[in-house]
């Protein structure tokens, strides 16, 4: 890993903190009780929240922001804010959805046991989909490439869902062109650099929706391995230095954003680098077609 990327791990993670957030949120609370601004407060505290895990005690506080500037409620029972919503001037964060459970818990063991019984079949995974070979610097993950058991449900739930997502994310309507769903592993020291899974512009084909599902043992035996969802700016994709969501990659949990918000994956620890104990996910990508559209500029 480059040192550059260690250093942004360590910023995040130090970033990401509870006993920060906890200090940050009792020092605001004070402001509050001397007069503060309440809906800077709010937003303050809901990024705050969300930057630490804290997903659901965000989505209230950002939930009571967004009725406090007249925006309603969030669109989706399951986003964790409105699309659109910027944490400081510029910088969008990403309208995650978070639906925990999602499978009945046999299924999801059953999907838990069919990956590690594909041990052999993993291979290193290139920097992106473009690259050739596997580079050290920006991404140590485990592939396998055909997890024939975990498409069907992906694509199920995709097909289901398609017209909800985008709503959720603010993104125009667009047809589906394909579903690409390959099995990732994090074993001990895996990571991924912050990137973003497209960065062309949303007229064109490409991955316009990036799913997660997270399989394991409960409780997880590994540590780290966060995913982090990084404020962007568009339509250029900066990053914003101090804000992100935290998703702890819990067994049984699907996660989905749209494909231009950069993110990262923070640094597994497996015990004993046990390949069973290891942060597995079904990563899923829904393409779009070229069609000419806008959105964000991009
Ligand atoms: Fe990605």
């Amino acid at each position: 890993m480059l040192d550059i990327a260690r250093k942004h791990f360590d910023v995040m993670e130090r970033l990401a903190d509870p006993l920060v957030a906890s200090g940050l949120l009792n020092h605001f609370d004070t402001q509050i009780g001397r007069g503060a601004d309440s809906s800077r407060h709010l937003l303050l505290r809901g990024n705050i929240l969300r930057r630490c895990g804290r997903l659901m005690e965000s989505r209230v506080v950002l939930n009571a922001f967004a009725r406090e500037k007249g925006m309603g409620e969030i669109p989706d029972p399951d986003a964790l804010c409105h699309p659109g919503l910027e944490s400081e001037p510029g910088f969008v964060m990403a309208p995650l959805i978070v639906i925990d459970d999602f499978l009945p818990a046999n299924e999801m063991d059953r999907l838990y046991r069919r990956a590690c019984a594909l041990e052999k079949e993993f291979v290193l995974a290139p920097s992106n989909r473009h690259a050739i070979g596997y580079d050290p610097d920006t991404r140590e993950t485990l592939v396998h490439p055909q997890f024939d058991e975990a498409d069907p449900v992906m694509r199920a739930f995709v097909g289901e869902n398609l017209l909800r997502m985008q709503r959720a994310f603010g993104l125009p309507r667009f047809d589906l062109d394909a579903i690409e769903t390959k099995l990732t592993c994090h074993r001990d020291g895996g990571f991924f650099v912050s990137h973003a899974d497209n960065h062309k512009p949303f007229g064109e084909v490409g991955r316009a929706i990036t799913c997660v599902y997270y399989l394991g043992r409960k409780p997880p035996q590994h540590r780290g391995g966060e995913l982090r969802v990084i404020d962007t700016s568009f339509p250029d994709q900066g990053m914003a230095e101090n804000w992100f969501t935290t998703v702890a990659p819990t067994p049984n949990r699907f996660v989905a954003f749209p494909s231009w918000f950069n993110h990262a994956v923070s640094p597994s620890r497996v015990p004993e680098n046990r390949f069973e104990d290891a942060r597995f996910a079904v990563s899923c990508h829904v393409l779009k077609p070229a069609d000419g559209q806008t959105w964000l500029q991009k």
